[in-house]
């Protein structure tokens, strides 16, 4: 897919390079896997039996396989060519040709994506950290979800506490990158990017008054966010007991907001 944009370039760029890498990465990072249960368990709360699923910026395709293998139908998308390659080496391992498609396509240019409604739209892990544009990415999905369907969204916001404190060890440029207003350069495999950090209430505004809040969730607020990975090896009984905090808090104010990142669902109604 010929790319147009710098940004989708060093984008495809720097995820295709991880590409190889992101599933073992994670398989040995507490804090990660953590992470993706909670948002699997706040989306199965909202899923019907035979619901089709969008998926945006699917990445290798961790969470189409754990749907698809659910049951769900998922059509699963991403921009990067290492991404698409290894999601689609997994569709082939796993056997799940008949549960799961695989698109090439930037959630900039959903309109590539075949006309029909699905019943849910999701979209992991800071993928639409990658944007600046976030209407773009709303209005088609307007074309793409039935009405009274489910959109959640997991990105990073711009106040994360554990990446603040990092004021107090020195550490003054990782602890207000968020903050700034035209996002902040990230760094991948020798590649770099530029990266928005949005606040929930940015997310509702940017989709309208068609997506009505249904739920937030904080992930990561009290606990370390993921860049500490050795903190639960160093510290396990401290880490579990934030990690059970984090999970009775994650839905209260400021908790569900001020985190790594959150969880948001919306519901369509046009
Ligand atoms: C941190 S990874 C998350 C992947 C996956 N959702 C997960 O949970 O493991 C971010 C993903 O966003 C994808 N991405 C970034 N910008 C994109 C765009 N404009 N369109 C589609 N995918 C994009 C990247 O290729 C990468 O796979």
């Amino acid at each position: 897919m010929p790319c147009v944009d710098t940004q989708l370039e060093l984008v495809n760029q720097a995820f295709s390079r991880q590409s190889v890498r992101y599933d073992a990465y994670e398989e040995n990072h507490e804090i990660l896997k953590w992470m993706r249960g909670q948002v699997r368990t706040h989306v199965m709360g909202f899923l019907k039996k035979s619901d089709y699923i969008l998926e945006l910026n699917s990445g290798t395709g961790l969470d189409a396989v754990f749907f698809a293998q659910h049951g769900f139908k998922v059509h699963a998308t991403d921009l990067s060519d290492g991404m698409i390659s290894q999601l689609e080496q997994k569709v082939e391992m796993f056997k799940l040709q008949d549960r799961i498609t695989v698109q090439q396509c930037s959630f900039t240019s959903l309109e590539e994506i075949p006309h029909r409604r699905y019943d849910y739209v999701f979209s992991n892990f800071g993928g639409l950290n990658c944007t600046a544009n976030l209407s773009v990415v709303s209005s088609s999905v307007g074309r793409l979800l039935k009405p009274d369907g489910f959109i959640t969204v997991v990105l990073m916001p711009p106040v994360c506490p554990w990446e603040l404190a990092l004021i107090f060890r020195g550490h003054f440029k990782i602890a207000v990158r968020r903050l700034h207003r035209n996002g902040a350069l990230a760094h991948i495999e020798g590649v770099y990017f530029k990266t928005y950090y949005f606040s929930p209430g940015q997310i509702l505004k940017a989709f309208g008054n068609g997506f009505k809040k249904i739920r937030l969730q904080g992930l990561a607020s009290l606990s370390p966010p993921p860049r500490m990975e050795n903190f639960p090896r160093r510290y396990p009984k401290l880490y579990k007991f934030l990690r059970t905090l984090d999970e009775r808090v994650a839905h209260v104010p400021p908790f569900n907001s001020w985190s790594d990142h959150f969880i948001l669902t919306m519901q369509y109604h046009p």
